[in-house]
């Protein structure tokens, strides 16, 4: 029997479906309470909102799980490859060695950006930052693919995802490139996704003078892993809501970027960085930054710490804090900041008020060191999250799409002034 639960507003009784999830999550189906009452929910941040049903990522912040498709994270980041995991989020089964080949050469087969894109690129100043530079190139990618994807057919639908996990890399090379008045390349044809992205970023002007090396393609490969999907958070949801309008996929992914850079987001990884650096330029002295993020009156936020959905620790944040050390480890790298992080993620644990509040370190306190240590400027940190967070992004758009779910239009309550006289200017 479906299980209902009732409302009573200002007299009136409804019975509202409760919606059941595979997982036992339980929701408000609430698509009549206005129809029916005249009232809507009022839900600030979306604390307490399901936007949509999903068959993609589950997480339980309670218990620290996340899992893409049903696959644990931890199985992934150490068995699975990007691509295999980009696959399995966006079309919901792990590939076939067939499946996944062809999956590579198709993207390959997509890979040259439009010469045109360039000059686009040459017009930013080099104070520009490489997230709002990405964020325009991915828009300005549907000026020259102009045909929008039918997607009613899945045909189309396969070439445009294909098209963009192609040409996004090569766009966020690009950003640093340009920052480093280098010359643009386009992907190196005959070599792994991961390994493109680094050497498209790192070779020299000659595209010489970089080697790949195993341990940074391994961490990154796992690092990109690691964001490639986390239900319906900022960016995603902004993903999903532009797409909603029937924009299509580049214009969506480019606003994805867009919410992603915040430092409340995606951006946290830069902000953690610099956060370090400054105790550690103010003589490493963790508990006065604590204090500072326990002063309601001071901004400071400790960086890198709290999140909206785990309430117990981040799984992800892990994986991360122990390839830190075996990646610092592995390229012979000491980063004082390193230390400093440990100390203060040790003092913050230890302290009343983050543990009051459940605030532990979440994917972006330890990230940003590993990139750090492989050579990765922090101002491409977000950049780097970009990359791996875009197989969700588009595994999202397409489940959105294929389930064809309304536009995208919250309602509000109303707090301004009741209906007034308009006054004429001499009168004000
Ligand atoms: N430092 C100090 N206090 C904090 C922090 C922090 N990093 N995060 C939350 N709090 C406090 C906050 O002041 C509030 O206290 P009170 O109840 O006394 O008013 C309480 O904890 C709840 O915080 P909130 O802001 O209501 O929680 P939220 O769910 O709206 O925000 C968050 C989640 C991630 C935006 C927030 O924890 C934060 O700003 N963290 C720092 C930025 C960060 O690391 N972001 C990356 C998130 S993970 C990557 C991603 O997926 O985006």
């Amino acid at each position: 029997m479906s299980k209902v639960a009732t409302v009573e507003i200002e007299g009136k009784k409804i019975d509202l479906p409760l919606v059941v999830g595979t997982e036992n999550e339980i929701a408000l189906d609430i698509t009549k309470l206005r129809g029916e009452t005249g009232a809507i929910t009022l839900d600030p941040g979306y604390k307490n909102t399901g936007s949509c049903e999903s068959a993609i990522t589950f997480l339980d912040g309670e218990k620290g799980i996340l899992r893409y498709r049903g696959y644990s994270i931890e199985e992934l980041a150490e068995k699975a490859d990007f691509l295999e995991v980009a696959y399995l989020l966006i079309f919901g089964e792990l590939p076939t060695e067939t499946q996944l080949q062809k999956f590579n050469t198709d993207i390959l087969d997509q890979s040259i950006v439009n010469e045109d894109m360039k000059t686009v690129l040459k017009g930013f100043p080099e104070s520009a930052h490489p997230m709002g530079v990405l964020s325009s190139l991915t828009s300005a990618l549907t000026a020259f693919n102009p045909k929008s994807v039918n997607v009613d057919s899945e045909e189309d639908m396969y070439k445009a995802i294909v098209k963009i996990l192609a040409k996004f890399p090569v766009l966020a090379a690009w950003t640093l490139r340009k920052k480093n008045n280098q010359n643009l390349f386009n992907k190196d044809t005959n070599i792994g996704y991961v390994e493109s992205l680094l050497k498209m970023m790192f070779q020299d002007d000659n595209k010489k003078n970089y080697k790949l090396n195993k341990t940074v393609v391994n961490a990154l490969d796992k690092l990109l892993i690691l964001h490639a999907d986390h239900e319906q958070n900022c960016s995603t949801s902004t993903v999903r809501i532009v797409g909603s309008s029937h924009a299509g996929l580049f214009a969506s992914i480019s606003a994805g970027v867009s919410a992603l850079w915040g430092p409340l987001h995606g951006g946290a990884n830069q902000a953690v960085i610099e956060m370090l650096e400054e105790i550690k330029a103010d003589g490493g002295d963790t508990s006065k930054f604590i204090a500072k993020a326990k002063d309601k009156d001071d901004p400071f936020r400790l960086m890198g710490f709290g999140h909206r959905v785990y309430k117990n620790f981040d799984p992800r944040a892990k994986i991360i804090k122990k390839a830190a050390d075996e990646v610092l480890g592995q390229l012979g790298v000491e980063d004082p900041i390193l230390e400093i992080a440990k100390g203060l993620e040790k003092a913050a644990l230890e302290d009343q008020y983050f543990i009051d509040r459940k605030l532990y370190p979440n994917v972006d306190f330890y990230s940003g060191i590993i990139y750090r240590a492989m050579g990765i400027p922090t101002e491409m940190f977000t950049v780097m999250f970009a990359v791996g967070r875009l197989p969700g992004w588009i595994a999202q758009w397409r489940e959105m799409r294929l389930r064809k779910e309304p536009i995208g239009r919250p309602r509000q309550v109303y707090i301004g002034e009741t209906h007034r006289k308009f006054k004429d200017i001499a009168n004000r």
